[in-house]
């Protein structure tokens, strides 16, 4: 049985530009003690349905099941098996990063030695030794985040929500949290994230479902995804800008489908990828086009968002850069709609408006669980 389940939400804020659909009918599955990312680009509805799934919201329709627990009539019995790191965090300024942690397990109840020691091992865990004993009002915006995020975990919570948990982290952050992350699945822990990096998704989740406007448009292992673009792609880097030309040509005759550009970067799908660059090697030496770089790809998870919406999530490099410039050559296809961002986030701009549902943002979290083994992953 799934442990976490939704079916059918939907959530319409009235904002004083009228009314924003938020979710539109988004169903999730999500097996125990795997990690499932949720992708989608701003305002997809990443943040409402983790509202939602962790009782900080109420949606109009549908239902929520977490561990078997009905989110929507018993919050409360939900909130005992939750961990949540929101998207913005939720720390007490004044108190040391040692202590907000402290706080929360005397909070809910941990009894002052066992607090002091949990948040001391989270402290370390997230790297935080040096900063520890320091108000949080001086803290970075990736220190505050880890802070966030290990308070999330001071009750080892059997299920934890994760909203954009490495935005803002500098590269060495991002890879510690990921590690946690794994770390906790080892564990047993039940883990959603939300993201708008493909390639966190990509790397960390047993299985992603992929949102736009406020509902699942695609869902399965990140290679399932790859799939369904099918193929490979093959890349090659001029020297010269003037040789545009011949490797368009070059690609176009080995390849199927349009040929993007990037600068001096060019990539076309191919149905098998080493007879494909083979092929157009071949033709670039005949025309003594000389070549910086050559070599064949799978497809990315922004080629499958791009595929699936007709729009890309402004996420991190990936195909998304190969379309975004220069495509002025002719017989070069430039993605129409590109502007990094989805259209929806406009209407962002004033929805500062509370929810009225919205309760505090920390809450509910209940003993850890019986830890299940290791698991292998499915990448
Ligand atoms: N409290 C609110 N009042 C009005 N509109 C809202 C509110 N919260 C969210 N929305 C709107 O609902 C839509 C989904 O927002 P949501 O925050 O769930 O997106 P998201 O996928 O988390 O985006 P981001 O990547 O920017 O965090 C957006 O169009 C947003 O403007
Ligand atoms: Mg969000």
């Amino acid at each position: 049985m799934p442990i976490i389940e939704a079916q059918g939400l939907t959530k319409t804020y009235c904002s004083r530009s009228g009314q924003v659909h938020a979710l539109t009918g988004l169903d999730l599955s999500v097996a125990q003690g795997t990690v499932t990312a949720i992708l989608g680009p701003n305002g997809a509805g990443k943040t409402t349905a983790v509202k939602v799934l962790t009782t900080l919201t109420r949606p109009d329709s549908g239902s929520a099941r977490i561990a078997g627990v009905d989110v929507l009539r018993d919050p409360h019995a939900a909130r005992r098996q939750i961990g949540v790191s929101g998207q913005y965090a939720a720390v007490d300024e004044n108190l040391t990063g040692y202590e907000n942690l402290e706080m929360i397990g005397r909070l809910y109840h941990l009894g002052r030695a066992a607090a002091r020691a949990r948040a001391r091992s989270l402290i370390s865990l997230f790297d935080l030794d040096e900063a520890g004993n320091r108000p949080v009002k001086g803290f970075s915006g990736g220190m505050r985040r880890r802070i966030d995020l290990a308070g999330a975990l001071v009750m080892q919570p059997r299920v934890i929500f994760l909203d954009e948990p490495t935005t803002g982290l500098d590269p060495r952050s991002r890879i510690a949290l990921w590690d946690i992350v794994e770390r906790l699945v080892a564990e047993g822990t039940t883990v959603l994230l939300t993201t708008q990096y493909l390639e966190e998704a990509d790397q960390l989740a047993d299985d992603i479902a992929v949102i736009d406007g406020g509902r699942v448009i695609a869902s399965g292992t990140a290679d399932t995804l790859k799939a369904q673009i099918g193929g490979h792609r093959i890349v090659i880097t001029l020297v010269a800008e003037e040789d545009a030309d011949a490797a368009v040509r070059a690609l176009s005759s080995a390849g199927r489908g349009a040929v993007d550009r990037d600068g001096r970067t060019f990539s076309v799908a191919v149905d098998h990828g080493p007879s494909a660059l083979q092929a157009a090697l071949a033709a670039l030496e005949r025309d003594g086009i000389e070549l910086h770089d050559a070599g064949i790809r799978r497809p990315t998870l922004d080629d499958v968002f791009l595929r699936l919406t007709g729009h890309q999530t402004g996420g991190v490099a990936g195909a998304a850069d190969i379309n975004r410039t220069n495509a002025a050559t002719a017989g070069v296809e430039r993605h129409s709609g590109f502007a990094g961002q989805h259209g929806d986030s406009a209407a962002s701009a004033d929805e500062t408006k509370d929810d009225p549902n919205e309760v505090s943002q920390r809450h509910g979290l209940g003993p850890a669980q019986a830890r299940r083994g290791n698991e292998e992953k499915v990448r």
